[in-house]
């Protein structure tokens, strides 16, 4: 099946779930949606959290895509109240997956946005998959925006990090999930003050988990290499760059849209 991957994001974070999806799944067409004009999600209300998610799913949905990773943690947090008539993936049940298998004690430490922690979704996700780990939550309201447009200010970058993972590390943590999508674009940053934590980045295993399904249902593309990676956002095009580079991703169409209140 030819269709397009879908994969929806508040802003430039789920380039990394691109940046696998091409990586794992390399025949299959994609189209993103960044809401960077909005953003950032995890200081907003549940209720907008939804509206906004939901008015991309009919972007994607209009596009004609076949699935839709969500890579924002954040919107995944509401994943059982969004209307889709094609199937969500959520970051944060993979995410959970992966750092349970990949845990070496039953201590692991999570950093996410307000609205993800305060959601409660990481501790009952876990619970469900292994009810003896421990899960030692930090939040942070300002690193995903600096990541998402302010990478030129590395002193903030440092300092906003260290106040996000010193109280988690200081417990003893050897095993963090960086539970919102911006993180894994700074994990390079992350390792060099943390070189003893082993980060978990959920979109590997939510890709993984993606493939094994469009597989399953016949709905991989099997016909040609993917042909388009399509990057749709509602800030400047220019946010995007530093994000592109930085990951060398790469893409064929990068287009700014408006997403109106009635949409
Ligand atoms: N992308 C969001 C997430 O993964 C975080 C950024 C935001 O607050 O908008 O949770």
């Amino acid at each position: 099946m030819q269709r397009a991957i879908g994969v929806l994001d508040s802003g430039v974070g789920g380039l990394t779930a691109v940046k696998q999806i091409q990586k794992i799944l390399p025949n299959e067409n994609i189209i993103y949606f960044g809401d960077s004009l909005r953003m950032p999600y995890g200081n907003r209300t549940y209720e907008e959290i939804r509206e906004y998610a939901n008015k991309i799913i009919k972007f994607l949905e209009y596009k004609n895509v076949k699935a839709i990773a969500i890579a924002c943690n954040t919107v995944s947090s509401q994943i059982e109240s969004l209307k889709a008539t094609v199937p969500l993936f959520s970051i944060v049940k993979y995410g959970c997956m992966q750092a349970a298998e990949e845990a070496e004690d039953k201590k692991i430490g999570l950093i996410a946005t307000v609205a993800t922690v305060k959601s409660g979704v990481y501790d009952y996700t876990m619970e469900k998959i292994n009810p003896d780990i421990e899960l030692i939550s930090n939040d942070s309201s300002r690193l995903p925006k600096v990541i998402n447009s302010q990478m030129e200010n590395i002193l903030l970058l440092y300092e906003l990090i260290k106040e996000c993972i010193d109280p988690i590390y200081k417990q003893n943590v050897k095993t963090l999930i960086l539970g919102c999508s911006h993180f894994p674009i700074i994990e390079n940053e992350i390792k060099s003050m943390y070189p003893s934590l082993k980060l978990i980045d959920p979109a590997e295993r939510q890709v993984k988990e993606l493939k094994k399904y469009l597989i399953r249902n016949n709905m991989d593309n099997k016909k040609e290499n993917g042909k388009f990676t399509h990057l749709y956002t509602t800030a400047d095009m220019l946010e995007y760059v530093a994000s592109i580079k930085r990951l060398d991703l790469k893409f064929t169409k990068l287009e700014e849209v408006k997403l109106m209140p009635g949409d």
